[in-house]
């Protein structure tokens, strides 16, 4: 059997962090040639014709229609992010605390519960508490530090545990592993906020984080000069388990479409930019994008330079007589030292608090005798600032799949709806559109998509090359010795079903088998099509690419 983790993998060439930062999510343009990835400055795309149009806006093809849901400058900063944090895909916004508030916008809904961590950025803290409780959510914040705190806080209505890798400005770091399994035992996400560790620090999903937000206007832009945010999702995690209707039940925002059952991995991610990014508005500009992606390029070099520099700063002033004490998760004496040594083996960042002796006034005075150093409410510039926190702030498909994917020209869909809202009917249309014959197996139609349906496999006249069931597991082994019989060369069980004795039964039979992966998401994905929507596809390469 295929295994379906393969296509879950970065890339089948396993390129580095520092190799990503510079190429991931870009295609070089297939019109010019372009080395640099274009700004986009565009707020829509012509259509190809009526029908590219309408399949664009329904989500049945991806494509590009208005800059407020996607734009390809903005894709690739998306993918890129979504590259250097191992997640499934992205999702870019106007600032940091956009993509924060429609992440939880995305997947909550009043009278939900969110445990926070008590020690986030200033702004985050009021957006928890003032806006998601006018938006009727409870929030209950708890010392982050304690994961017997985030375990006592924990309701029935309990939908999210959220957190900072590196708190702002107090610099604790949370304890990943142990908060995402607090969240996980009651089948939570644990959305963590990677601003100040960035991806180049810290990979929180590789810890069992769920979604990880960023503020890119700060080290990822790097140089002071845009606001952005940007949201990746790991694709892992179970939004049909019975806690989250506004991702999993179909969506009156978007004529009944149920995200999670449509795309699968991608579910979370396609409402949070069709509908969330849509309705709430806070894109991000592509020249903004232009400028974070650039900023990515150095993200490790510049991310190393901080780190050594800001452990020379904070070692000198822990031995200067005026500075009473010195907050940085970085020195070895630091109580978050064996955090740091799990989560942030290569430094605990660059921001770091001190007290001076005496107090707010010597505080202030210190601030306005500074030369160099800036008094600015923005940290991660590669120009250094100082500020008074209590006074101002806080996934390609290898050779055979594609085989099973690719070449294979005719696909007996079993379980094929004409409901235009069953992800069967996208998975048709979609195929359909890209030029292979589908062919409807459904006893309760009688056409679909202008293709004649049969009740059964057995009852095609012709040779079928590739099975594509959506049935329940229960149905698949009787299917797979059906796709043996009528010599079908492969069997793919879609998103959710899944059934061992049914790929063994194909297995044995002579058929590939894929499971638990949706064709059309797979076939995107080889085709590049994913990316013009920020998905993680795990291509990186520089060659100029065919005009599409
Ligand atoms: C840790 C953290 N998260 C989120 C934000 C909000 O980001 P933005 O200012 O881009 O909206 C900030 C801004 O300072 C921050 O420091």
């Amino acid at each position: 059997m295929l295994d379906p983790e393969r296509f879950s993998k970065a890339s089948p060439r396993a390129f580095g962090f520092d190799t990503r930062a510079i190429h991931a999510g870009q295609r070089p343009d297939p019109y010019t040639g372009a080395r640099a990835v274009p700004i986009f400055q565009t707020t829509s795309y012509v259509f190809e014709d009526a029908e590219s149009a309408a399949a664009y806006f329904n989500l049945q093809e991806y494509g590009n229609t208005y800059s407020r849901i996607m734009n390809p400058t903005v894709a690739t900063f998306e993918e890129r992010v979504a590259s250097l944090e191992g997640a499934a895909g992205g999702v870019a916004f106007a600032s940091g605390l956009a993509a924060q508030a429609a992440a939880l916008f995305t997947m909550l809904q009043p009278g939900d519960h969110i445990v926070a961590s008590g020690a986030l950025y200033g702004g985050t803290v009021t957006q928890l508490k003032h806006l998601s409780r006018k938006l009727g959510l409870e929030v209950t914040f708890v010392d982050p530090d304690d994961t017997a705190a985030w375990q006592r806080a924990l309701r029935d209505e309990t939908k999210l545990l959220y957190g900072e890798t590196i708190g702002n400005p107090g610099g604790n770091v949370l304890d990943i592993r142990a908060v995402a399994d607090v969240a996980h035992a009651i089948g939570a996400p644990l959305m963590v906020d990677n601003t100040f560790a960035t991806p180049y620090l810290c990979r929180p999903i590789d810890f069992g984080a769920d979604i990880v937000v960023h503020s890119a206007t700060k080290f990822i832009g790097g140089h002071g000069t845009s606001i952005g945010g940007v949201v990746v999702e790991s694709g892992k995690f179970n939004w049909a388990n019975g806690r989250y209707p506004v991702v999993a039940d179909p969506s009156p925002a978007y004529h009944g479409l149920a995200f999670y059952d449509t795309f699968g991995m991608y579910g979370y991610l396609m409402k949070l930019r069709a509908e969330s990014l849509r309705d709430l508005g806070a894109c991000m500009s592509p020249f903004n994008a232009f400028l974070f992606l650039l900023g990515l390029e150095t993200l490790p070099l510049r991310m190393e330079r901080h780190v050594e520099n800001a452990a020379g700063v904070a070692r000198f002033l822990q031995q200067h007589p005026a500075v009473e004490r010195v907050r940085y998760a970085g020195l070895p004496e630091s109580p978050y030292r064996p955090l740091v040594e799990k989560y942030l083996p290569k430094g605990a960042g660059a921001v770091f608090a001190f007290d001076l002796q005496g107090g707010r006034e010597a505080g202030q005075r210190f601030i306005e005798s500074l030369r160099l150093w800036s008094h600015l409410a923005n940290v991660g510039d590669a120009k250094s600032l100082v500020i008074h926190p209590a006074s101002t702030t806080h996934r390609q498909l290898s050779d055979d799949e594609l085989v099973a994917a690719g070449i294979s020209r005719t696909i007996a869909i079993v379980g094929l709806s004409s409901n235009v809202l069953r992800p069967s009917y996208f998975v048709g249309f979609y195929l359909q559109r890209h030029g292979y014959r589908i062919v409807p197996v459904n006893p309760n139609e009688r056409e679909v998509l202008g293709e004649k349906a049969y009740s059964s496999l057995s009852d095609i006249p012709f040779h079928v090359d590739v099975v594509d069931v959506f049935r329940a597991p229960a149905f698949v082994p009787a299917i797979a010795k059906e796709a043996v019989r009528i010599g079908a060369g492969a069997l793919w069980l879609q998103f959710g079903v899944i059934s061992p004795q049914g790929a063994q039964a194909a297995e044995q039979g002579g058929l590939q088998v894929v499971v638990d992966r949706c064709m059309k998401v797979e076939h995107a994905r080889h085709m590049g099509r994913m990316h013009w929507l920020g998905f993680n596809t795990g291509v990186v390469g520089s060659q100029r690419q065919s005009v599409l």
